[in-house]
């Protein structure tokens, strides 16, 4: 629970004639709201704070735009349907079927909430119905980073439908804006795109129910004035905290303002709000940057790690994962080599995927058995227990695979619960990876999917790790149990987060990765209940370089699970780096690697055992960009800049690709001296560097290092070490 600790300053209806400027402050920002004379609130600034507070005030005047017709263009939380115009970020019918609504200022209030997180609220209301909006702006001091988000009530005598309900509304202001942003499908997450916004509304946003990132996730960036580097230019960072549709839109207005409007999408969803009910839109995470996409995605991930990401400080399970070795063919005597083999790779886990359940039904491939959630009788005759306890007295824990949201036609749980399903009751069912999605808004379906967690971790209290999966998206949006079908979509994720709170209250430590069929769902809405996510399916190293890149924007490496698998061409020894930069596991054949490759990966996993916090908690510098470089190179510095590690991979393999230049590393202390040293050599090689050198970290800074990566040393690792 949160606790006010202080109220610094109140302000309600002892306004003068003098607009109130509200400035928000965070360690190089401000977000300045203005309170205009006719009690319009809007947002006049967004950026580099001022030494003196003051002057905020005289910012607006300053500005020579053409006219704003309507005096609204600017503001906090657009209504519509009175004289706004443009895209609102409130739409609503009132009770007596009157469509415009206009929200004045009515008080504010600032508070410190923790040590160095404060929040402003801002209380609206509809002059002529009963009608208030309190805006919530929670600030990150240090990491100049702010949450928005927006509550609604009434007090109109009946329903009030909401057709709109955005959770931020910014406005920023700028001679052009870049945007980047992210589409993808299937394995082929975060693939980023860059330009320059035009006139008009361009909308990020899916409909897709679940799994709502598969074609699009809500992260975004917008440069200012030209596109940022990775050390220049201003850029904002944005993302909804949201497991389901969401929807941004990014209006280039006629004064030349970016209006950016966020919050969960309202397609198919006009929600009935009775008189009282308090609606919260989830939040819209957001930071500014005027030092380049490195600095800002640094306060991001330094942010989630301290505030949203469930135990961001704490350590994390390496782990042997059996999909890619055995997909649904295993029985107990294959999983007992399974867990000889976590022991001899030197990994804390082993982790049982997909295929352990169903009888009637057995999920054998996944055309069967999705919700029946009892052992296998056949693959598993001793049950589960018996496998969490074989694994311990192995030395390795346990962990399992549920994708307890989805349903197979062809499973008990679909016979006996046919109400429980997504599904529209007069037409076809149509299939994504041939199941169906339950109805979480339903109550009894959300206590079933807690039950199958709860079973699990009861039966098994030692069972250490669950990988949740969710691989379909929403078809035939229509719940039996919603007597209002509008509210279907957001009682879905209303209904997911209950389920993983209550998770979560009763079992807050276990780690659980978020999983769906690849980054289908991964953002902070549902990070506050996981340790972890699974980027995509998508292993091959030389495309996670470039995956892992993009993802490393918005979340910190302790969240990226990277499994070595063998998708791709590269050696085991490429596939182990690439997956180290991250948390590393394995899906792989141990019993079939050669002696060296074995010997590779137990050594490399011991490196990583002795560089993990540095990468896990330290902070992440992108030093050679794989989009334009033939070679990759990112890098990781603890905290007292006295430890890194380097690693730097040959993306381009056309004759003589190498690196050329000497590669700049970054974040270390001018004055220190460091040596490098390279680590994860393949058994018989030799490195080409020389390990007995000091450099100043100016001069790494200012020179660089050559790694020496060519197509002989496609993969270098180097740890950085502060010489004394
Ligand atoms: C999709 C996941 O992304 C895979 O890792 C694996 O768990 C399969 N589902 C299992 O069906």
């Amino acid at each position: 629970m949160i606790l006010l600790l202080a109220i610094i300053y109140f302000c309600g209806a002892r306004m003068g004639a003098q607009p109130i400027n509200i400035p928000l402050e965070t360690r190089n920002n401000a977000l300045v709201l203005r309170v205009a004379d006719n009690k319009d609130v809007n947002l006049i600034y967004y950026g580099k704070k001022l030494s003196e507070a003051a002057e905020y005030a005289g910012i607006p005047e300053l500005y020579k735009q053409s006219g704003d017709y309507s005096g609204m263009l600017t503001s906090a939380y657009t209504p519509s349907g009175s004289r706004n115009l443009v895209e609102p970020a409130i739409s609503v019918t009132h009770a007596d079927g009157n469509n415009s609504l206009d929200l004045k200022y009515v008080s504010h209030q600032v508070s410190a909430v923790a040590n160095g997180v404060s929040s402003l609220t801002v209380q609206l209301k509809d002059p002529v119905y009963d009608f208030e909006v309190t805006l919530f702006y929670k600030a990150y001091f240090n990491d100049d980073v702010i949450e928005q988000w927006s509550e609604i009530r009434h007090k109109e005598k009946g329903n009030v439908t909401l057709h709109k309900f955005a959770s931020a509304n910014l406005c920023l202001k700028a001679d052009s804006y870049w945007l980047k942003q992210f589409h993808g499908d299937w394995a082929k997450e975060m693939q980023p795109e860059e330009s320059r916004l035009t006139h008009g509304i361009k909308t990020l946003d899916t409909k897709l129910g679940t799994r709502a990132n598969l074609f699009q996730p809500s992260v975004f960036m917008v440069s200012l004035g030209k596109p940022a580097t990775e050390d220049e230019g201003t850029v904002m960072y944005g993302s909804l905290e949201w497991s389901g549709n969401f929807r941004i839109d990014l209006e280039l207005d006629p004064q030349d303002n970016l209006r950016i409007i966020a919050g969960v999408n309202n397609y198919a969803l006009d929600y009935s709000l009775v008189a009282n009910e308090k609606f919260t839109t989830p939040p819209f995470l957001f930071t500014l940057s005027d030092k380049g996409k490195g600095d800002a995605s640094r306060k991001i991930q330094r942010w989630a790690r301290d505030y949203k990401i469930l135990d961001g400080k704490g350590s994390r399970l390496t782990l042997l994962n059996n999909w890619e070795s055995t997909y649904f063919d295993f029985n107990e005597s294959k999983l007992s080599e399974l867990f000889k083999d976590t022991k001899k790779l030197g990994v804390d886990l082993f982790l049982l995927d997909d295929g352990w359940f169903a009888n009637k039904y057995p999920r054998n491939d996944d055309h069967a058995g999705l919700g029946d959630w009892q052992e296998n009788k056949a693959k598993l005759p001793n049950g589960i227990s018996s496998l969490v306890k074989e694994a311990q007295a192995n030395g390795v824990k346990f962990g399992i695979w549920i994708e307890p949201e989805m349903v197979n036609p062809k499973s008990e749980l679909y016979e006996k619960h046919p109400d429980w399903v997504v599904k529209q009751p007069k037409r076809d069912e149509f299939y994504f990876r041939n199941q169906l999605v339950l109805d979480l808004s339903n109550p009894k379906v959300q206590d079933f999917v807690f039950g199958v967690v709860d079973n699990l971790l009861t039966k098994n209290p030692d069972m250490a790790y669950i990988k949740w999966d969710c691989n379909a998206v929403i078809y035939n949006a229509y719940s039996a149990f919603q007597k209002n079908q509008s509210h279907f979509y957001i009682e879905y994720v209303r209904g997911l987060y209950n389920v993983l709170a209550k998770i979560r209250s009763k079992y807050p430590t276990v780690p659980m990765m978020l999983c769906s069929g690849g980054g289908g769902r991964v953002d902070y809405g549902a990070l506050q209940y996981f340790t972890e996510f699974w980027p995509s399916d998508n292993t091959d190293p030389l495309e996670r370089i470039f995956m892992q890149w993009e993802y490393s924007y918005f979340y910190p490496a302790i969240t990226s699970s990277n499994h070595v698998t063998d998708w791709g061409k590269q050696p085991i020894k490429f596939r182990t780096d690439v997956a180290m930069m991250g948390k590393l596991g394995f899906d792989i054949v141990v019993s079939k690697l050669s002696g060296n490759d074995l010997q590779f990966c137990q050594n490399a996993i011991k490196n990583y055992n002795d560089v993990k916090p540095i990468i896990w908690h330290g902070d992440q510098y992108r030093l050679s960009d794989p989009a334009t470089n033939s070679v990759a190179s990112i890098m990781y510095v603890d905290e007292a800049k006295s430890t890194g590690i380097m690693f730097n991979y040959l993306v381009n393999y056309r004759y003589d690709a190498k690196s050329t230049f000497p590669i700049r590393l970054k974040g270390l202390e001018a004055t220190k001296k460091y040596k490098l040293t390279e680590i994860n050599l393949y058994p018989g090689s030799n490195s080409s560097l020389n390990a007995n050198k000091t450099y100043s970290g100016d001069f790494l800074m200012k020179i660089g290092f050559n790694p020496d990566v060519n197509a002989r040393r496609t993969s270098v690792v180097l740890k950085i070490e502060e010489a004394k």
